[in-house]
């Protein structure tokens, strides 16, 4: 295929990318299969990051594209507000079957974007149904991504994302976030870090406790970097938002769905929050959508605040629990519980980080982080930061082999349905090419 002969890439303004760069030498995907992808001149890739840490069950499953198409042909959508489908109702059950226990009301959206932005309106229906509508204020982490809507960009804790956005939307205040030198190269949770937490009693007790409604965190920061919550660190967070009443919310979008070695990072962790956010592997990818798991607590004050016959949140999408996301959905569990995957990943997990670890030895590594299926490499930056690591993205993908880099950060996160021999791979593609950094 010629990509520059067939098909004008004038038009399609890129997302997340440097356009013109990219037009002058696109790098464009046309197959997917298993833990491969193939580029339009040929090659075979393989696919580190699943993705974008969303294809768990690996590329175009065809269950799921069969139960999609069987679904469209049968019902291609109905109004998700005041008329109900059953595939919806389906879903919810199975995925409050996945949560922890009291998280049992799933309320539907079609990205992670939009789950952030549902958990916060969802916690200040929960405050103001309470009588304490004053707690308007919310609570995140520097270095969190938590989507690009307002009320997302408002709580992440990425520079480039808010600098030119970050006025409109609602009030946060930032907690630091948990890389800490001391910390370098420590596999699974960190020994030191803990006391950081405590950034979030120090926020209430300077905004008044009544002023504040939920604290968001991602149980693993992934965007950033892969940043590994130290040893205590979401126990104390849960034991001041108890203490405070305000709500914890787990971004888990892309923790969720196995990637830990867990259902999600709540379990993996032991820690229950309030709400869990939730997208990207819920349909393998394979149909946009997410998810808001909400705690009973929550939604029976919701509910509770208003008449039975009353619409109790004035929320929602066009496309909320869309028939095709949901066909998706179910086929996507399915899989899961029929192949063990999440299981499968807790498996392979000591074998990834025992390979991804083996490029410690690689001057041009500054730090590792891992845990489960998922690690976090940071090359050595050029003169200017932030530029090295999308050099090195390019360069692995020539070489055969997709991982997405943000900033100097590497994101590794191989499908679930990975075998140990494309680990081998990726990490002996990895140090082939971070090797070559001067
Ligand atoms: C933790 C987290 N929250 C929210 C989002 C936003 O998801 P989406 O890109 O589907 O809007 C992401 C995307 O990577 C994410 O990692």
């Amino acid at each position: 295929m010629s990509i520059n002969q067939d098909i004008d890439l004038s038009y399609h303004w890129m997302p997340f990318t440097a356009n013109r760069d990219f037009k002058k030498d696109p790098r464009m995907v046309v197959k997917g299969e298993g833990v491969y992808y193939w580029s339009h001149d040929g090659r075979q890739i393989l696919d580190g990051s699943s993705g974008l840490f969303c294809c768990a069950a690996g590329h175009s499953r065809t269950e799921i594209a069969e139960a999609v198409a069987e679904q469209l042909k049968e019902l291609a959508y109905v109004p998700p507000f005041q008329i109900g489908q059953p595939l919806s109702f389906q879903l919810a059950e199975r995925v409050a079957k996945l949560t922890p226990d009291g998280l049992d009301h799933v309320f539907f959206v079609n990205s992670g974007s939009e789950s952030v932005d549902t958990a916060m309106k969802i916690a200040l229906a929960y405050h103001y149904a309470r009588g304490e509508g004053t707690r308007q204020r919310f609570v995140s982490r520097e270095r969190s991504y938590h989507g690009v809507n307002f009320g997302g960009v408002a709580l992440s804790g990425m520079v480039k994302n808010r600098q030119i956005f970050g006025v409109a939307g609602p009030a946060v205040a930032h907690m630091r976030h948990t890389w800490l030198e001391e910390n370098r190269f420590a596999r699974d949770q960190p020994e030191h870090g803990a006391e950081l937490a405590n950034d979030l009693e120090r926020i209430i007790q300077n905004f008044g406790a009544d002023t504040i409604a939920a604290c968001f965190v991602e149980p693993v920061a992934g965007s950033t970097g892969c940043l590994i919550p130290p040893k205590g660190y979401l126990e104390r967070l849960r034991e001041i938002c108890d203490e405070y009443g305000v709500l914890l919310v787990f971004d888990e979008v892309i923790c969720g769905f196995g990637r830990l070695g867990a259902p999600f990072g709540a379990q993996a962790f032991g820690v229950v929050p309030d709400m869990m956010t939730m997208a990207k592997a819920l349909t393998n990818a394979a149909q946009p959508m997410g998810a808001v798991a909400v705690h009973d607590r929550v939604y029976n004050a919701i509910m509770g605040a208003s008449p039975e016959d009353a619409i109790e949140l004035f929320h929602g999408y066009t496309y909320s629990g869309h028939p095709g996301a949901c066909a998706a959905g179910l086929a996507t569990l399915d899989i899961y519980e029929r192949e063990n995957l999440f299981e499968r990943g807790a498996e392979l997990a000591p074998y990834f980080q025992d390979a991804i670890f083996s490029l410690q030895d690689l001057p041009q590594v500054m730090d590792i982080r891992g845990y489960g299926m998922m690690a976090g490499i940071d090359v050595k930056p050029a003169a200017a930061p932030g530029t090295r690591g999308p050099a090195v993205q390019k360069a692995l993908y020539k070489a055969g082999l997709h991982v997405k880099f943000t900033g100097d950060a590497g994101i590794v996160a191989p499908p679930l349905v990975s075998e140990k021999d494309h680990i081998d791979r990726m990490i002996s593609l990895l140090r082939q090419e971070i090797s070559k950094i001067d």
